[in-house]
Formats: structure tokens, C-alpha cells, sequence
């Protein structure tokens, strides 16, 4: 953990790292400094204005305000101008790209048509829904897909086992699964969502933004032949209902491409940030929780309160704006931390307390475009932590395999984390 000693009070707490980059208690310690910082906004190097206050993120995520537009949510962070001025990407993008994907969720501004695809999405009888009735059979199918990936992990009793690995193959299995993607595909999708992921939050250039646009086509050139096969089909899947509400096909692939990208690195992000601070408390009392069904509700919402594996996302200021609280925002792109919000002490007295009360917390967006796979991935991460927690109830992590350099990432945050027991 850092003191406020080693944290140089006039530096911003976040103006060289980004919560991937660190351990959950220095993050802790960063945020508790951004919420003390004077200022409700600050301009950082990537050119993106940072905003934190919980009143402030939820109004911008909300993007209803005039002035403020989702437009840009899905735009690669170096932009599209560096894609098309990097040689060994382009043939990539022609290949996959053009014409360019639609428009079809977090970045669509047609209100009526995005209200359309996302009550296909997450309306009461959306794809995504879990009714209580369906909860009990969706987390029996996770529960396997969580044994599944540990079989395919080649993990071996008396062996360490490498949680990261096994919480994107099991994140890419439960979302592969949800959008009736096929199995065959499964073991690619971490790959081609981390692509999208990343393109959004990381500065790329040369080789690796090229291999990054060469798997985010992949993911959309797959969930386009998905759909096709999908749509026809008798089982109502995801394509189906894409179609039984009227999309047109290329609605459809970009619905089934975004919720693909979006489920992955945000689970398993979640789970291995949340892994890493269960098992870094002495007395294990949140871990020990998970034994009990209520209990492990509960830890899973907490952890992804504290350490969701997605800590903010991007809005666009078309003309300045004043914010409800006052807070001025000038025209340009808005880095909104909505994980920073969920600590803001004004909205949550005492965010580390599991029995803490406050506001809704922001992990999911508010307004609109919030996340439709909101019941499915708190459900994902509550199943994994519960039967980690029973495969290994003495776990511990292993300090030297947990200590490599995680890459500098806006939006997306994870932790490499490897156990033994
Ligand atoms: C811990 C896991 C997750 C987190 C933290 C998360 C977070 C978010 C957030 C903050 C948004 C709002 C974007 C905006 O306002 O523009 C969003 C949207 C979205 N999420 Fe999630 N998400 C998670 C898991 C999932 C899963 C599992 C799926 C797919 C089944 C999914 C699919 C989507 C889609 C399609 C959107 C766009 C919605 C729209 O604009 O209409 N997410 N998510």
C-alpha cells in the first residue's frame, strides 16, 4: 500500500498511471487522493478531460444534458487518422472493416433505433435478462463453463493455477455462449474483444495496432457469419431476436460484436482485481463469505463497486457545458471514471465497508446506454468467485507470478494473478 508520503500531493493521482498498472491498494490510496484533489475535472496528457464526482459522471454518462454526446464512445483512443496512417493496418481494415461496421449501441445517437436494439438486448424478456426464475439455470450453465475452462487450462493438482488465464477463457465462454456463437470460436474471443478493448483504451502504434485491427475484424467477420447462420434458426438465439425485432444484418453484427468485446475484459478484469484483494486480507472474511450463498452476492457486488475490471468510458463535450453541480466542462473528448464515482465519499460514506450503504453505484452506466449484460456479468463474476472459492478454499496467491508490468489502459483493468494451495 503507498502512503500519502510517496504520493506527491501536487502530482494528480492518476497523471502517469492507470488503475491496470497497480495493485488494488495503491488504487485505493490513489482514488482516496483524487477525491481530495480542488478541482472537479483535469485535463490529462492523453487529451482526454478526466471527471470523477459521482453527481458529474452519472449526468455525463446519462448524456442527455444538451451539449453532451455518446458519439465518440466507441472511437480507438489514438483515433481513427493513426489507424489509417499505419500501412500494416490497413489491409487488415479493408479486409474486415468496409464497410464500416453500423452503429448499433454505446456510440449509437438515433435514440428510437437504439431503443430497439437495446430492448432486444436487455428489455424485460431482452437476451440478456435473468429473471429470478432463470437464475438457477443460468448459473448451473456458468458453473460448467467454470469447470470447463479449468479442464482447458490443463490445470493438475498440486500445480499453481493461473487466474487471469482461466477468467478470460471463462469470461469468453459465458459471453460466446450468450450470443450463440460457436464453440469453435470460443477460444479466440479473448483475443478478438481484448482487441476492441484495447483499441479504446491504450495508446497503440505500429505492429500492435495493426494485429489490434486485424482481431477486432475478426470479431466482426465472426459474429457476421454468426448471425447469418444464427438468424434462421429454429432456437431463439441472439440473432434471432435481432431479426425478430426488425434490424437490418448490419445492426445485428455490430449489436453481436459490441456485446462480445464489451463481456470479456470486464468480467474477467473484475474477477481477477477482485481474486487479488480476497485473498490479500489476512483474515479472509469477504473470501470466506463466498461459502454462503447470500454472502457471496454480496461480495461480488462490492468487488464490482471497488475493482470493476472496467473503470470508465468516453464522452464527447460538443459545446462547453455546466454540469448540474457547477462543475464547467469545456468542448472535447471526457475520460468519465465512473470507478472513481462509486468511492466519491459525498455518494458512498464508507465504500470499503461491505455493509456500507450509498447511492447506486456507477459500474454499469446510468441512462440509456446502460449495460444490458448488467444481470449477466454480476451473476458471471458472483459464480466464478463462489466456485474458485470451493475448488481451493486455502488459496494463496503466488507473489512473484503476480508482480509482472501490466500496460498502461485507460478504460480497461485487470491484475495477473496465480494461485496456489
Ligand atoms: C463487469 C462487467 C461489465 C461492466 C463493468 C460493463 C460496463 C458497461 C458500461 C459502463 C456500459 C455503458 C456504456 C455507455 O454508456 O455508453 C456498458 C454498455 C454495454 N455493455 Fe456492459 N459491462 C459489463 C459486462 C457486459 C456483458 C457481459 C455484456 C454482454 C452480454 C455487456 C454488453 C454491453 C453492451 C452491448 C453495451 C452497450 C449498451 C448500449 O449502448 O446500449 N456488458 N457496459
Amino acid at each position: 500500500m503507498i502512503g500519502r508520503q510517496d504520493v506527491a500531493v501536487v502530482e494528480f493521482p492518476f497523471e502517469t498511471l492507470t488503475c491496470n498498472e497497480i495493485s488494488f491498494a495503491e488504487r485505493d490510496e490513489r482514488y482516496r487522493l483524487l477525491h481530495e484533489w480542488p478541482e472537479p475535472t483535469y485535463r490529462h496528457p492523453s487529451g482526454l478531460r478526466m471527471i470523477w464526482k459521482y453527481a458529474d459522471v452519472r449526468e455525463v454518462l446519462d448524456a442527455a444534458t444538451p451539449g453532451l454526446s455518446n458519439a465518440n464512445s466507441l472511437d480507438p483512443l489514438v483515433g481513427y487518422a493513426r489507424i489509417v496512417a499505419t500501412p500494416r493496418a490497413i489491409p487488415h481494415f479493408v479486409r474486415h472493416l468496409v464497410p464500416p461496421p453500423a452503429k448499433a449501441t454505446a456510440n449509437l445517437t438515433d435514440d428510437r433505433l437504439h431503443k430497439r436494439v437495446w430492448n432486444t438486448m436487455a428489455g424485460p424478456s431482452g437476451h440478456f435478462t435473468i429473471s429470478p426464475g432463470d437464475r438457477p439455470h443460468r448459473a448451473a450453465a456458468m458453473v460448467e463453463h467454470f469447470h470447463d475452462a479449468v479442464r482447458d487450462s490443463g490445470y493438475r493438482p498440486g500445480t499453481h493455477l493461473d487466474v487471469t488465464a482461466l477468467s478470460m477463457t471463462y469470461a469468453a465462454r459465458t459471453c460466446g455462449a450468450a450470443v450463440g456463437l460457436p464453440e469453435s470460436d470460443w477460444p479466440h474471443v479473448a483475443a478478438w474483444s481484448g482487441a476492441q478493448s484495447g483499441l479504446l483504451g491504450r495508446v497503440m502504434r505500429g505492429r500492435e495496432l495493426a494485429d489490434a485491427v486485424a482481431a477486432l475484424g475478426w470479431l466482426f467477420t465472426v459474429s457476421g457469419r454468426a448471425v447469418r447462420e444464427g438468424r434462421g434458426s429454429a432456437a431463439t438465439g441472439f440473432a434471432r431476436r435481432l431479426r425478430d425485432a426488425g434490424l437490418s444484418h448490419r445492426i445485428a453484427v455490430s449489436a453481436m460484436a459490441n456485446s462480445l468485446a464489451a463481456g470479456v475484459h470486464t468480467v474477467s478484469g473484475s474477477i481477477q482485481q477482485g481474486v487479488q484483494r480476497l485473498l490479500t486480507d489476512p483474515d479472509r472474511a469477504w473470501w470466506d463469505l463466498l461459502a454462503d450463498p447470500e454472502g457471496s452476492g454480496r461480495v461480488a457486488a462490492k468487488i464490482l463497486q471497488l475493482d470493476p475490471g472496467l473503470v470508465a468510458w468516453k464522452r464527447h463535450v460538443k459545446t462547453p457545458v455546466v454540469l448540474r453541480s457547477g462543475t464547467r466542462l469545456p468542448a472535447g473528448p471526457v475520460l468519465v471514471m465512473f470507478a472513481a464515482a462509486n468511492r466519491d465519499p459525498e455518494a458512498f460514506p464508507d465504500c470499503s465497508d461491505l455493509q456500507g450503504t450509498g447511492k447506486l453505484p456507477l459500474t454499469f452506466g446510468f441512462g440509456r446506454h446502460v449495460c444490458p449484460g448488467k444481470s449477466m456479468a454480476t451473476l458471471a463474476v458472483e459464480v466464478f468467485l463462489r466456485q474458485l472459492r470451493e475448488l481451493a478454499p486455502e488459496a494463496e496467491l503466488v507473489p512473484e507470478a503476480s508482480r509482472t508490468t501490466r500496460r498502461s489502459d485507460l478504460l480497461f483493468s485487470g491484475a495477473d494473478i496465480t494461485i496456489t494451495w
